[in-house]
């Protein structure tokens, strides 16, 4: 069976109503990224951070995975997928996806400040507890913190990632601006010459040749993609 690597960003969530970052209107635009998303943030401030993501965890829990996070899921019934995103929320798990990996974290999870990536320490949190409250704990006794990566902090699934991108036969990249290292650099990974497709209503600059752009929306885009990789195998 044919690997395929699918790497999505904010675009690939669009369409369920959770704004990108660097769009127009973007979250970027509305808050001070390195306020609500940094680790000097954090430092400065919990209390805001953990606000900000309190909210985002209420915007997801109100809304759906798309017709995109579907037709990826569905990927799986032709293809072996691993789908590695930069999102995160929980959609593409909501949609059917069973293997993601989350590059920047995840919504539904808390965990310690003191050794964010201990296992030991990481809590998932549900629709009736979504909100971490100025002050609550984590189970070292250390402050409770959104189970994100932030900015000036290390990205400890980025191997993993790596070791996905570079055994696959198809590569799908859809919905990132693909600015952000060292998420960016994964397509760095894919063996010479195995198709890779981009689905993004923007141009996007990627700096490998042979790159088939589709320019379209998450939904629309993954539709057409579907079909031309059904036609084949
Ligand atoms: P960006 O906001 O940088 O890029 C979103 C991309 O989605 C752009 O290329 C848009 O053109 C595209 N897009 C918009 N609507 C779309 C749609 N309906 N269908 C498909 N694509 C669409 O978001 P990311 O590249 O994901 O990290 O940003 C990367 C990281 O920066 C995020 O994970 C986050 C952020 O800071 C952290 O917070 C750690």
């Amino acid at each position: 069976m044919k690997q395929i690597v699918v790497l999505t960003g904010a675009g690939m969530s669009a369409e369920s109503g959770i704004s990108t970052f660097r769009d127009a209107g973007g979250l970027w635009e509305k808050y001070p990224v390195m306020q609500v998303a940094s680790h000097d943030g954090w430092e400065a401030d919990p209390v805001l951070v953990n606000q900000f993501y309190n909210e985002r965890r209420r915007e997801l829990l109100s809304v759906r995975p798309n017709r995109g996070h579907e037709l990826v899921a569905q990927l799986e019934r032709l293809f072996k997928v691993s789908v590695v995103t930069q999102n995160v929320d929980n959609l593409h798990e909501r949609a059917g996806s069973s293997h993601v990996i989350h590059l920047h974290g995840e919504l539904m999870k808390a965990t310690s400040s003191l050794d964010p990536n201990n296992p030991q320490f990481i809590e998932t949190l549900n629709a009736e507890h979504c909100n971490i409250a100025p002050g609550q704990k984590a189970k070292d006794g250390s402050l409770l913190r959104p189970f994100i990566v932030f900015f000036q902090e290390a990205v400890p699934m980025i191997e993993t990632a790596a070791e996905e991108v570079s055994k696959a036969n198809i590569l799908i990249i859809i919905g990132t601006s693909l600015n952000v290292y060292p998420a960016a650099g994964l397509v760095h990974y894919a063996k010479p010459g195995i198709p890779i497709y981009l689905i993004d209503p923007k141009p996007v600059s990627v700096r490998i040749n042979g790159v088939t752009f589709i320019q379209k929306g998450a939904s629309d885009g993954m539709e057409e993609l579907t079909q031309l990789l059904t036609a084949v195998e």
